[in-house]
């Protein structure tokens, strides 16, 4: 008996010598364009996601993802929860567990009933779920430009018009059906929203009828005094979603983040993550619910902000010792990066590429822009994974490359001969 492809028997079906015929593998843009839903050809890897692949492999020195300092897990208790958690649970999340939620956010200024809390399975699920609910292909949001990288693709997934605005709010420019922000220590550019601009953006959205989405994962990693309040806070009608995470300031492999929403919205965000995952692993939950209630949480979280400053501030003494006069950047206030601008001529694709060949890793800035066809001569470089000497090594890869490309740009007919 010998096998054929489909192709030689288009029924894909036996043949009468007893030859089983098996299906041809259609030609992957086939897949994508007749059998895949249309929605799907929107679908880019994510580069994150591809670099972190890399980060597997021994001696590589990634500044590419956000990931948190492996050291911070140490003092971690997990607890073993009780039988009844490993039956169905409910889709919002565990009561008790949505209760404490609710308090925290009391205690940040952002009032909302523990009924209109709901556990995620990472914040991730979040920008899910509201991009189903309230984009279709063609709906106008505004993000900030430069943003998350994976919430701008799960938008243009869903056929977002994304269009770029300041911190504040759009302006005079026309509404957007969603605001998408991330105004505490936003991930790429470590930025803190001023308490006016926090207000505009409220105002704006009430007034305008613009549905506020605001992504808050970073607050907790302050390392300077800055204006946290939620936007959201300051929302006296009108929709509005805040999210939370539990991956920076516990573990991301919990895989748990929450949303509070304003009435009009939960009820189909609930419904919409019943038809996701029915609910987020209750073992999880518990785990949180220990640490939420954990009495020594105030103090883990401050030794957790007092090491990522550390970290923070031997990165930037490195990042001046190796990148100064090549590039320039701020001293993020808090979260996990630094968004560096490279001096005019410095190409962070052609860096990166060259970086690779010396095991060092880092995303460029063009991945985060809401025009795709952007260009960025920006950076965004992790500070929180790597250790304090890797970190220096790897800045002093960076500089040496840099400084090549510098010597190159000005004297292109040595830069012809080395390539
Ligand atoms: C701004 C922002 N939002 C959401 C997420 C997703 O976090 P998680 O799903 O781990 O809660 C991240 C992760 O890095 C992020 O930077």
């Amino acid at each position: 008996m010998s096998i054929v492809t489909a192709g030689e028997n288009p029924l894909g079906s036996r043949i009468a010598d007893g030859t089983i015929a098996r299906p041809s593998a259609p030609a992957p843009e086939t897949l994508w364009s007749q059998r895949f839903a249309q929605r799907t050809q929107r679908i880019t890897a994510s580069m994150i996601r591809e670099l972190l692949k890399l980060t597997e492999y021994p001696d590589i020195i990634s500044f590419a993802g956000g990931l948190p300092a492996p050291e911070t897990f140490e003092d971690i208790a997990l607890p073993v929860p009780p039988r009844s958690l490993l039956q169905y649970g409910p889709t919002e999340g565990e009561p008790e567990l949505r209760a404490a939620i609710a308090q925290e956010l009391a205690a940040i200024g952002l009032d909302c009933p523990a009924e209109r809390v709901m556990v995620l399975s990472g914040s991730q699920q979040g920008i899910d779920l509201v991009a189903k609910l309230c984009i279709d292909a063609g709906t106008p949001v505004a993000v900030e430009s430069p943003a998350y990288l994976a919430a701008l693709q799960v938008f243009r997934f869903f056929g977002a018009d994304l269009q770029a605005m300041p911190p504040g709010g759009w302006g005079d420019g026309p509404a957007p059906a969603l605001a998408y922000v991330t105004p505490t220590f936003q991930n790429p550019t470590g930025r803190c929203w001023s308490l006016e601009e926090r207000m505009a953006l409220a105002a704006a959205c009430q007034a305008q009828d613009v549905v506020l989405f605001e992504d808050d994962p970073y607050r907790e990693l302050a390392y300077e005094d800055c204006e946290r309040r939620p936007i959201a806070s300051f929302m006296t009608g009108g929709s509005w979603v805040y999210q939370g995470s539990f991956s920076k300031d516990l573990a991301p492999g919990l895989r748990l983040g929450f949303l509070a929403a304003s009435e009009d919205l939960f009820t189909p965000l609930s419904r919409l993550k019943q038809a996701a995952d029915l609910h987020t692993s209750r073992v999880g939950q518990w785990a949180a619910l220990h640490y939420l209630n954990d009495p020594g949480r105030p103090a883990r979280l401050g030794r957790l902000a007092e090491h990522y400053r550390t970290r923070r501030d031997r990165f930037a003494e490195a990042l001046e010792r190796h990148l100064g006069g090549l590039a320039e950047w701020d001293v993020p206030p808090g979260g996990l990066f630094f968004w560096v601008r490279l001096a005019a001529g410095l190409e962070p694709q052609a860096l990166l590429a060259r970086a690779m060949q010396q095991k060092v890793l880092f995303t460029p800035g063009e991945h985060f822009l809401a025009d795709r066809a952007g260009a960025s001569p920006a950076l965004r470089l992790n500070f929180s994974n790597a250790s304090v000497e890797a970190a220096e090594r790897g800045l002093e890869i960076l500089g040496g490359i840099l400084r090549e490309m510098a010597a190159d740009a000005n004297d292109p007919a040595s830069a012809a001969h080395a390539a």
